[in-house]
C-alpha cells in the first residue's frame, strides 16, 4: 500500500516555500498530490488552470508528485485518492488558529484521515503568495521567492492589469 498524502492549498501561485514542503514531504511518503482547492475566503489572481500550469512546470524535477485541483471538500478527495494524510506547512504562530480549526473540522468530517504539519523553512518563514503578489504588483525585487516561471507569469499579469493607483 503507497503512503499517499495531500497537500492541499490555494496555491494563487506557487511559492519556494510551498516547493520546500513538497520536497520534505516526499521524505516521508511516497507519493505527494498537490491539490489546488477552493478557499471561500480568497480570490486568486490567477484562473485554476494557470497555476496548475505554474505547479507542474515548478515540480517537473520532483518525482512522485501529482498536480491536481477538485471542486469540493479536501476530505472528499482523499477519500478518492486514497491518501491518509494532508500535508500542510505551518509559518509561525499567527499560522495555528486557522490550521488548528481546518484540521479539527477535517477531523470531524473524516476521522480516517490525519493532517501532519511540517514546520516552514527558516529561509520562507516571511514569504506568502499574497506578500509575493504584492510586491511583483509594485515592482519589487523576487527573486528567489519564486521559480522563474511564476515570476515571469506574475509580470505578465500585471502588466495586463496595468494597475493604476486611485
Ligand atoms: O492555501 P490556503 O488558501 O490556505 O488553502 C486552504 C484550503 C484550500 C486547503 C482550504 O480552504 C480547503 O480545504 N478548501 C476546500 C474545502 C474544504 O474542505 N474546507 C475545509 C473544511 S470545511
Amino acid at each position: 500500500m503507497k503512503n499517499i498524502a495531500i497537500y492541499p492549498g490555494s496555491f494563487d501561485p506557487v511559492t519556494n516555500g510551498h516547493l520546500d514542503i513538497v520536497e520534505r514531504g516526499l521524505k516521508i511518503f511516497d507519493k505527494v498530490i498537490v491539490a489546488i482547492l477552493h478557499n471561500t475566503g480568497k480570490k486568486a489572481l490567477f484562473t485554476v488552470k494557470e497555476r496548475i500550469d505554474m505547479l507542474e512546470k515548478s515540480t517537473k524535477k520532483l518525482k512522485n508528485v501529482e498536480i491536481d485541483t477538485f471542486a469540493g471538500l479536501l476530505v472528499d478527495f482523499a477519500a478518492q485518492k486514497k491518501a491518509h494524510a494532508i500535508l500542510r506547512g505551518m509559518r509561525a504562530l499567527s499560522d495555528f488558529e486557522y490550521e488548528f480549526q481546518l484540521a479539527l473540522m477535517n477531523r470531524k468530517l473524516n476521522r480516517e484521515v490525519q493532517t501532519i504539519f511540517l514546520m516552514t523553512g527558516l529561509r520562507w518563514i516571511y514569504t506568502s503568495s499574497s506578500i509575493i503578489k504584492e510586491a511583483a504588483r509594485f515592482g519589487g525585487n523576487i527573486n528567489g521567492m519564486v521559480t522563474p516561471v511564476v515570476k515571469k507569469k506574475l509580470k505578465e499579469k500585471f502588466d495586463q492589469m496595468k494597475f493604476i493607483p486611485d
